[in-house]
């Protein structure tokens, strides 16, 4: 029955996808001013992707890209920023030392032409995310799990500086990208880098702690996944995981009586901070977690900003931000809850945008509205406003003003029906279509045990493969829009994948997929058949899909950015040598003393650990990747 009703559901939304096509490629054709580039793309769908597929790897250790190719490895974990020190292999490197190097765990990344406001593809400045850490290698004898009698306050420290966000510089010579050492812009934001907090919540009796009655100014940014560009040129980084951090005296299943608690799953630590960090001991600061899970803007041309937390934004496990220019300046970010049944929001700025670049735009992140959306199995939808008083988003539902909103903004969402997503991941728009695309990366707990079942937005119950999703709307500021499946994770047309998770548009309407399969799973089973995790390439319009690049072993793919005249790729390795499931069953064991046993990438010295790493990516010739 379940299966039957799978398939109607496919052939219906197949059915729309073509006569959507088809509806928006006439509507463009008739009414819409073009540039010739993008006439090209639409004349030529199926010139839009020119390479050769690869194959899937199957626990291959290494970065593999199409013939006419070249991948190099660029910038990974311990590397200097700047001037700074090297890396020791045996991981001995103390906290200082972290704190000028690139940290652990590259997830997103951007470009920013140097000089600013050029679009010099020679030039620039790499911003990029470091989002967690590997506790058996990031010491020589692991972390608080591993080794507890060793733990102590500077491994805290490390580890703190291992998280957050590095800038470098970086420049062609002679056909050479290198990165600039020395450089005034190169820096470094951690677990305990000075924020300021704006917006609606600044100041807020939840955002109080010892350290900052006035509940305006925060230490550092972590669980940094991936990030998004403001219009005006500034980085926003975005704070997922963010409960993964805090450890008190209850657990989050002990915690039935604060709903709050519970819904931001508070109470268990992945990490040994709260040991000697007492800001992460729940028990001593419980307001300290809600300063964490916001988006954090800062200015990377300035190396003095100082990063702020704009909190209109809401509080959630924030995965990316994508905007989209409305035609009356408006600017709307659309960001996912990366978690099992999490929402999809969209904030749109009351105020508008003047087209000039500069971080004093930053202050339109402060006021403007926050929606939450809810699909309908007619393929329509609508942005849900998240406002105090509206909607029973009111005191007797336990809302005392605005900040509460945003800073609970989960149950908010709850109260105003919003949709429960199979892991809302990266979001990216097009930069001709305005379509937005989704990724809903998996939920194996869709309809079991009385969960949420599937729905037209979300069509699998168990959904291991997840899928991705696409909205078309009117203007950047619209309530209400249309959406489709634009591709089911294990089926589409061309080469296969699971579990998509990062997810980039290029200027040229090329649509990078980035996929993030478990390692519990990966190289095994039903997963088999996608091999290592991986990036592929997919022409939105045909929906067609080429795999471009396979990753080494445990990894995954995350984070991608081109230089403006797109000659440059430069793509992010994370946690290569996460021991996969399928090795562990063979025996094969990994420890701090035997650091490479899953994977020995990218060094692949005798005496080497498995170091996540940005990979310089360009064609042979010197063309334009993807074509
Ligand atoms: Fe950090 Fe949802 O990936
Ligand atoms: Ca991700
Ligand atoms: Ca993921």
């Amino acid at each position: 029955m379940s299966g039957n009703h799978f398939q109607d559901l496919l052939a219906i939304q197949l059915k729309r996808r073509k006569v959507l096509q088809m509806g928006l490629g006439g509507l463009m054709a008739a009414v819409m001013p073009m540039s010739l580039r993008a006439a090209n793309v639409l004349a030529h769908h199926s010139a839009l992707l020119g390479f050769k597929p690869i194959p899937t790897a199957d626990l291959l250790d290494e970065v593999v890209v199409p013939d006419g190719y070249h991948a190099e490895v660029f910038y990974r974990w311990g590397d200097p920023i700047s001037d700074g020190p090297a890396f020791n292999m045996d991981a001995s490197n103390n906290a200082a030392d972290q704190l000028q190097q690139a940290g652990m765990h590259h997830d997103a990344i951007q470009y920013f032409p140097l000089p600013k406001g050029s679009n010099n593809s020679d030039h620039g400045l790499l911003v990029m995310n470091h989002e967690y850490l590997d506790l058996d290698i990031i010491h020589p004898d692991g972390s608080h799990n591993i080794s507890p009698e060793t733990y102590n306050a500077d491994k805290v420290a490390k580890e703190q500086n291992a998280h957050g966000v590095s800038l470098i510089e970086v420049i062609n010579r002679d056909g050479q990208w290198q990165i600039v050492r020395p450089s005034n812009y190169a820096r470094r934001l951690t677990a305990n880098t000075e924020m300021q907090i704006s917006g609606p919540a600044a100041g807020h009796g939840l955002l109080k702690t010892s350290a900052d009655p006035e509940g305006k100014k925060v230490l550092g940014t972590f669980n940094n996944c991936a990030n998004g560009k403001t219009p005006w040129g500034t980085y926003l980084t975005c704070e997922e995981n963010f409960y993964y951090y805090f450890a008190g005296s209850k657990q989050p299943e002990d915690t039935a009586t604060d709903h709050h608690r519970q819904r931001y799953k508070l109470g268990f630590s992945y990490y040994g901070w709260q040991q000697f960090d007492k800001r992460f001991d729940l028990d001593a600061e419980p307001n300290e977690p809600n300063r964490f899970g916001w988006v954090v803007e800062f200015d990377p041309y300035d190396p003095q900003s100082m990063p702020v937390k704009r909190t209109a934004l809401g509080r959630f496990a924030h995965e990316n931000v994508a905007h989209k220019v409305s035609q009356d300046g408006r600017v709307a970010f659309y960001s996912g809850d990366d978690s099992k049944f999490e929402y999809i929001y969209k904030f749109i700025t009351r105020a508008s945008w003047d087209g000039t670049l500069g971080a004093q735009h930053g202050q339109l992140l402060d006021d403007g509205i926050l929606h939450v959306a809810r699909f309908e199995s007619d393929g329509s939808a609508r942005w849900l406003p998240l406002v105090f008083g509206d909607n029973g988003l009111t005191p007797e539902n336990g809302f005392a003003d605005q900040g509460e909103v945003l800073i609970h903004a989960r149950a908010a969402a709850d109260i105003v029906g919003a949709t429960k997503m199979d892991r809302p991941e990266w979001i990216t728009v097009h930069p001709e279509s305005g379509e937005v695309f989704v990724s809903l990366t998996n939920n194996s707990e869709r309809g079991t045990d009385g969960k949420a079942a599937k729905d037209a937005a979300n069509p699998r119950n168990q959904n291991s493969f997840g899928h991705i999703i696409k909205f078309s709307e009117t203007d950047a500021t619209a309530t209400e829009f249309n959406w489709q499946v634009f591709v089911l994770g294990g089926e589409g047309e061309g080469e296969k994948f699971a579990c998509p998770d990062g997810l980039h548009i290029d200027d040229r309407g090329v649509l990078w997929i980035q996929t993030d399969v478990s390692s519990s799973v990966m190289n095994d089973g039903p997963f088999k058949a996608f091999g290592n995790n991986q990036m592929l390439a997919a022409d939105p319009a045909t929906g067609e899909i080429r795999r471009f690049l396979t990753g080494p072993v445990g990894c995954e793919v995350t984070g991608v950015i081109m230089t403006p005249d797109m000659k440059t790729m430069w793509a992010n390795i994370q946690h290569p040598g996460e021991m996969p499931s399928v090795l562990e069953d063979r025996g094969i064991k990994k420890s701090p003393a035997n650091p490479n046993a899953a994977s020995n990438w990218p060094d692949h010295l005798p005496n080497g650990r498995p170091r996540s790493a940005t990979v310089l990516i360009t064609r042979n010739d010197g063309g334009v990747i993807g074509t």
